[in-house]
């Protein structure tokens, strides 16, 4: 499964694209709400820090507006990809973009049916928010399950993207169900990083280390 970052902070995409474990990045407008800056700089730079997909979200509702903003957003970077909200004209506006080969990240995916169009419409990608499923007493996992399985035996090319991850739990567990990408916030990357275990192991192993040092130095 292939490690996004979900967040719009360049400091942390830095940090974290810096571990080499980053394969793309997914950005929302109250993501880019939280930096300062204008999105088109934030969405370039991006771009420099991740070689590979980066998500930028279209915030017009109505088909001919998505597909012009979506145009004008495809044409930063050739990294760029488009992300629609699921709804009729999201659907509509992802065929007309994907015809012209532009990509385009289906988000606020809620149920497989909402997958299976956004697969049907050209979306090369489909974002289920397990998370925020989680909140309203869904099973989100459970739904992700869904959705891969419905989708890896299909016809469509569409790469599912486990969203609204709120700890390293739905990470692991997306993986095993066989989600393609995770988009990971960075707080989550951190606690996928650190256990107590592993510091103290260091801790000793550095001590012994200089202990044996200090030994042979007699
Ligand atoms: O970027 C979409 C999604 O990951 C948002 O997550 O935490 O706002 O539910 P969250």
């Amino acid at each position: 499964m292939k490690l996004f970052i979900d967040t719009a902070d360049l400091a942390d995409i830095e940090t974290i694209a810096g571990w080499g474990v980053l394969q793309g990045v997914t950005t929302n407008p109250t993501l880019l709400g939280k930096v300062e800056g204008e999105a088109d700089d934030i969405y370039r730079r991006v771009c420099e820090l991740v070689d590979g997909p980066v998500s930028a979200e279209v915030v017009a509702d109505a088909r001919g507006d998505m597909i012009e903003e979506g145009k004008r957003l495809a044409a930063i970077h050739e990294n760029i990809v488009v992300k629609l909200p699921m709804s009729a004209e999201g659907l509509s506006a992802t065929s007309t973009l994907a015809a012209e080969g532009i990509r385009v990240n289906m988000t606020l995916v809620f149920t497989p049916p909402q997958a299976l169009l956004a697969a049907a419409s050209g979306a090369a990608f489909v974002s289920p928010f397990v998370g925020r499923f989680d909140d309203i007493g869904h099973d989100g996992l459970e739904c992700l399950r869904t959705i891969v399985e419905a989708l890896e035996p299909s016809m469509y090319d569409t790469e599912v993207i486990t969203a609204s991850v709120r700890g390293p739990l739905h990470v692991t567990e997306a993986a095993r169900m066989g989600a393609h990408i995770a988009t990971i916030p960075p707080k989550v990357f951190y606690q996928m990083l650190q256990h107590p275990l592993t510091a103290a192991g260091i801790e000793t192993f550095t001590a012994d280390a200089e202990a044996r040092k200090a030994r042979a130095a007699k």
